[in-house]
């Protein structure tokens, strides 16, 4: 049975692997849209972006909506050019995009299609911040319980955090739309910092997918050449961490993830941890499960799907 999906998204280089990977994945995934946000880069790079995916994997019928410009409250929009460069998705010499960008909200897309499927039809990937899957569900309080799960990549607990020491970049630039999606009572599967960082990019498995003869795949070298720069400095690890693709990645092989279901809340008023996900991992509160935080992955099999889809496109 196919799952079929709605993307939320940053694009940001693992965004965009992400993307493909489930581009990729008939008949275990149809992507029926994708929702531009604010993160890596600012929105109107973000949407733009989104269609240079679809495009660059044979779909410019995917309906790309923008949805909102920056975070919930009063926060200035922290973005990651630093990682992902001044397009964020540099590496690539992909076309500005031709297929059009929708007209609606992406925000308003979410709930009319949330309310217009039927009841559990819908699963909402989640690439980066937040604020559009947060919104809608302020605004339409009723689509909570239509929506059959939310997989995001976002969060860390063992692992700290990576754009502060104790905040994921994800959950840091919109830290009060991270907590409305905790306290929605949506099923939640989480792939934070403590699974994504056992997902490295070795050069040996760069040089895997560097040799599948295809265009996407090569993007995909280009982008991952460029965006891992940042990160081998910074850890002085074998590879950079590829974050995003756990999420579609567990949509298509979920035994290559374990995890435990926990409570996880989001801080939002301490300025030392803001953005921090609070993970009772250990069950020591009374705190309602809320979350499957994911701790393990199968990372060769992770790399060998990523490697076999990859190959599909064109
Ligand atoms: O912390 C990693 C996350 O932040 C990833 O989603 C990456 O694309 C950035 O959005
Ligand atoms: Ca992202």
């Amino acid at each position: 049975m196919t799952r079929r999906i709605i993307i939320d998204t940053d694009p940001g280089q693992d965004d965009a692997v992400a993307i493909l990977l489930a581009l990729a994945s008939p008949p275990e995934i149809t992507v029926e849209a994708i929702v531009a946000c604010a993160g890596n880069v600012p929105l109107a790079l973000t949407a733009s972006n989104a269609r240079k995916i679809c495009e660059l994997a044979g779909r410019p019928d995917i309906p790309v909506y923008a949805g909102c410009p920056g975070p919930m409250a009063a926060r200035p929009l922290v973005t990651a050019e630093h990682v992902h460069g001044s397009t964020g998705l540099n590496g690539p010499d992909l076309p500005e995009p031709t297929m059009p960008l929708q007209p609606r909200h992406g925000v308003d897309f979410l709930i009319d299609t949330l309310r217009a499927e039927p009841r559990g039809a819908l699963t909402l990937c989640a690439l980066g911040p937040l604020t559009n899957i947060a919104m809608a569900l302020i605004k339409a309080p009723d689509i909570a319980s239509r929506i059959r799960e939310i997989v995001l990549m976002g969060g860390g607990y063992f692992e700290g955090g990576n754009i502060t020491p104790t905040a994921e970049f994800n959950f840091y630039v919109d830290p009060h739309a991270a907590d409305i999606v905790f306290r929605s009572g949506v099923p939640i599967v989480m792939q934070p910092l403590d699974v994504t960082h056992r997902v490295l990019t070795t050069p040996d498995r760069l040089g895997r997918l560097r040799a599948i003869p295809t265009r996407a795949a090569a993007a995909v070298v280009a982008m991952l050449t460029f965006s891992e720069r940042f990160d081998l400095d910074k850890y002085g690890s074998a590879g950079a961490p590829l974050h995003d693709p756990c999420v579609t990645a567990y949509l298509i092989r979920p035994e290559l993830f374990s995890g435990r279901h926990i409570n996880v809340e989001i801080e939002t008023m301490s300025p030392l941890t803001i953005g921090m996900s609070v993970a009772d991992f250990w069950r020591v509160t009374k705190r309602a499960p809320n979350a499957l935080f994911i701790r393990e992955v199968d990372d060769a099999g992770f790399y060998a799907l990523l490697e076999e889809r990859l190959a599909r496109l064109p």
